[in-house]
């Protein structure tokens, strides 16, 4: 990134119909090695704490939060009702079309945490998503955003099909930037030999 926006045609897909239908199907699959999962949810153990409400957005029938977190509030939002339905780690959750709709339908200053993950190359907006994330999310609560190598390149944006892993961890920095996160952060958690685990964090 240099200071320009980002070009219009980085948010453009292969496949413009409605999400809706790509999501109808459950998909009771995982979508990085469970090497990575372990990596994420040990990231995971000291980023989230049970005293936190936490929204897990883009979330499925997995959120790979601790197993013995017990926070009172875990909100998702997804695209498949039933794989929702099945994810334990939820207490509640409800079915948006971020693409379609990207305000968030809770109130101002609601949770301490939110997480994205390996799903944030599927947003066309996702600078009003951010906004809003900051929005819902209380003045020093945190986002983290985990990102790895796999997608379904018809749905994710062109940005992420194309830019090498350094500009899209890019790129998800400067959405945090836009939308007036600070103490934004990179790490790489990468465990060895599996899929990668890249991981933005930025402060409410
Ligand atoms: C690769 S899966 C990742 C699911 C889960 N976060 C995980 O870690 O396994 C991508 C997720 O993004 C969600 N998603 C894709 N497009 C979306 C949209 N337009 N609005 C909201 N969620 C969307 C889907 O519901 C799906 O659960």
């Amino acid at each position: 990134m240099t200071g320009s926006p980002p070009p219009a045609n980085w948010f453009v897909r292969e496949d413009e119909t409605d999400d809706e239908n790509f999501y109808a199907s459950p998909r009771f699959v995982t979508h990085i090695d469970q090497a990575t999962i372990y990596a994420l949810t040990d990231y995971y153990r000291e980023f989230l704490a049970d005293s936190d409400a936490i929204i897990d957005l883009m979330s499925s029938w997995v959120s790979h939060y601790p197993a013995e977190l017990a926070a009172e509030l875990v909100t998702g939002l997804g695209m498949n009702e039933d794989e929702l339905a099945h994810n334990p780690q939820l207490t509640d959750w409800r079915v948006q079309n971020l693409n379609r709709e990207p305000v968030l339908p809770y109130a101002t200053n609601t949770y301490q945490r939110a997480t994205i993950a390996v799903s944030i190359q599927y947003l066309t907006q996702p600078l009003t998503v951010m906004s809003e994330v900051r929005r819902v999310l209380q003045p020093g609560g945190k986002i983290c955003i985990a990102m790895s190598h796999r997608l379904f390149p018809t749905k994710a944006i062109s940005a992420f099909v194309k830019l090498p892993p350094e500009d899209r961890v890019r790129l998800v920095m400067f959405y945090l930037t836009e939308a007036g996160f600070s103490d934004i952060e990179f790490t790489d958690q990468s465990p060895d030999g599996f899929d990668p685990l890249w991981l933005v964090s930025g402060v409410a």
